[in-house]
């Protein structure tokens, strides 16, 4: 919503010359209203229509998802994803930027339940840490650790 995600998704992407993907919401969630749809339909467990992919997740050794928390929950377009897709997910990494970061531990649980298990590795960051740059450092080893 604020591009906090996406900068970290775009920042794999490039580090790792991995393809990026963005999941695109077909619900329209701009403005206060926007707003008050994302907490009613993450409280619901409701699913986001998404437009169809253009990469097969099948296609690759790993996925790498970036999504807020939002309500202490995944949004309704990365449940939407995973339950779609969990099946053709090899191997699950997850980047997160959120308001808490690391201390969403139940936003991991979220996770594990539709997947079946928890992703191979996590990064979970603070909207502050994007917002003064501080994460960079962090993520960087992360991504690292990944290769
Ligand atoms: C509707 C809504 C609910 C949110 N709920 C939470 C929350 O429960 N816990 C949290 O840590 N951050 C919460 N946030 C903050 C976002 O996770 C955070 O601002 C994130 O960096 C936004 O990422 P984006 O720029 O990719 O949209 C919420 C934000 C919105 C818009």
């Amino acid at each position: 919503m604020f591009g906090n995600n996406e900068k970290l998704a775009l920042e794999a992407a490039r580090e790792l010359d991995a393809t990026a993907e963005k999941l695109q919401d077909r619900d329209k969630r701009r403005g206060i209203l926007g707003m008050v749809r994302c907490i009613y339909d993450v409280a619901r467990h409701n699913l986001a229509k998404l437009e169809p992919l253009a990469s097969d997740p099948a296609a690759f050794d790993r996925v790498i998802l970036a999504t807020p928390v939002w309500a202490d929950h995944i949004t309704p377009a990365a449940r939407a994803f995973l339950i779609q897709q969990k099946e053709r997910i090899k191997d699950l990494v997850l980047l997160s930027s959120s308001y808490f970061g690391p201390k969403n531990e139940r936003f991991l649980a979220d996770i594990e339940a539709l997947l079946g298990r928890r992703p191979s590795a996590s990064f979970l960051t603070t909207q502050k840490e994007i917002k003064d740059n501080s994460y960079q450092a962090k993520l960087n080893d992360f991504l690292r650790s990944l290769r």
